[in-house]
This record gives C-alpha cells, structure tokens and sequence, in this order.
C-alpha cells in the first residue's frame, strides 16, 4: 500500500514565519502533523515547520492512549511542528518547557506533566507531544505537540474535572489570536536553559502537594532537571497525577 500524501502547504504565516494549515474536520491534527513531519525530514529538514488547526477533530488523541473530544467549532485544537537540536532523552523537559510558556501566555497553572489548570486544578488544555524520528536516533527528529484548548466549550458531560476560558469568565475567546499567541510563545522558549524550566516550577500547581501518580502516593518534593516529578524523593517519569489534597494540606 503507497503512503497517502501529506496535504499541501498554504505559504507561511507572516506573523508566525510558519505555513499554517487550518482543516475544517479532521481525523486528529497530530495525525496531519506526524505526516507532515516526516515529510519535511525526508526532504532533508528545509523550510519552516507547520502548524495544523482544526475546527473539528473526530479521532482526537489524548494523553496515554485516551481520546480528546471536543465540540465542533469551540474550542482551540491545533498541532505545532518542533525540532529543537537536542539528545532525545532531553524532549519530556522540552515538552513542560513550551507548557509553562503557554500557561504563562494564558495565566494558568500546571499539573505535571503538562496539563494547563485553573487555580481550582480544573484542567483548561491537555498538551500530547509525539515524535516523529529523524536520521539519528538517540536525537529529537521532530516533536509534534498536539494542544487542546478549552475555549467556548460550556458543558464537559463526565468530565467534572474540565472547565474552558468562557466558563473562567476570560475574555480571550478569540481563536486565532490564542492560536498566534500560544504559537510565539512556543517559538519563544530558549529549550534546555535553566530559566525555561523553572517557569514551570513557577506556574506548578503540582509541587509541594499530596499526589498519586504512577502507582504511588506522596508528597510532590520536586521536578527534576530531566522533567521527571520526584513524589517524595523519588523520580516519576510519566502518568497522570491525581492532586489527593488542596495546596495547603502537605501532610
Ligand atoms: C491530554 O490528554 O491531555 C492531551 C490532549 C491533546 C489534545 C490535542 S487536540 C489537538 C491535537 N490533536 C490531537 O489529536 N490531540 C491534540
């Protein structure tokens, strides 16, 4: 079977330096922008990198296997195409990198790994980086990241813990400015500086609190230079975190 062809690119975005592809519907915009991906490696990595937006996802992709659903046409479901030189055992710190630069972009806080929270924790954006590899292995190829973002959405039926920028009561309900915004501050991270690492320690609504995750309970003591949550000392390299108490019970 040949391999479908990835779909044309629009020229880039002034304002961006990237070609932005918006689709009305599609699959999952990680999807398009994995084959996008691997089209601009195979070509020898020329050219800036896309950004693919959608109004509508009908197989969208969440973190650790789940689906992300999304009403048609509310809220913000974009791709960004990224490759940052760097060892690939460095790209889970790049990825809370370009979270806390978003969540400084919007005001919100963060949930490791990279979920964007309000100040109740009620997530607001969920962040899916994937990796498209490149010649070398033990190196980022390109990393796909996938953001959605809760923008018009009102009603979150089963999911208690989901709230959007309209419920917050925001007045950023702009979707094409929120696109540019997040996009520059994506841009904007210097990766792998220490500062672009402690903006996240910065904006945490995660450290300093009792948490499960991975099978453990403890008390989230830190985030450590590779990305990795320590829950009581010891390194968490990926799961979902469950915030067991507010921010002041630390016991
Ligand atoms: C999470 O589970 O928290 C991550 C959700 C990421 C969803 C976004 S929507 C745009 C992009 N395309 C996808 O299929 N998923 C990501």
């Amino acid at each position: 079977m040949s391999t479908p062809l990835p779909p044309a690119l629009p020229p880039p975005d002034p304002a961006l330096g990237r070609p932005v592809l918006a689709l009305d519907r599609v699959d999952s915009t990680n999807r398009i922008g994995r084959q996008l991906a691997r089209a601009w490696l195979d070509a020898g990595g020329l050219g800036p990198l896309p950004v693919v937006v959608a109004d509508h996802q009908t197989a969208g992709r969440g973190r650790q296997g789940r689906s992300w659903q999304a009403e048609p046409g509310q809220n913000l479901l974009f791709t960004v195409l990224l490759a940052p030189d760097l060892p690939l055992a460095r790209a889970p710190r790049a990825v809370l990198e370009w979270a806390a630069a978003m969540a400084e972009a919007l005001d919100l806080g963060l949930k490791w790994p990279n979920d964007l929270v309000d100040d109740h924790d009620r997530k607001v954006a969920g962040v899916l980086a994937e990796h498209e590899p490149g010649a070398r292995g033990d190196r980022v190829g390109v990393i796909v990241l996938g953001v959605g973002l809760n923008v018009r959405q009102r009603d979150f039926p089963g999911l208690p813990g989901a709230t959007s920028l309209a419920l917050l009561g925001r007045p950023e309900l702009d979707r094409d400015a929120l696109l540019h915004a997040l996009v520059r501050a994506v841009d904007g991270v210097a990766v792998g500086t220490d500062g672009a690492l402690d903006r996240w320690r910065t904006r945490s609504r995660t450290l300093g609190r009792r948490v499960r995750v991975a099978g453990r309970e403890g008390l989230a003591t830190g985030l450590r230079d590779d990305g990795a949550l320590l829950v009581d000392g010891a390194p968490v390299l990926a799961g979902d975190v469950e915030l067991v108490a507010g921010p002041d019970a630390t016991g």
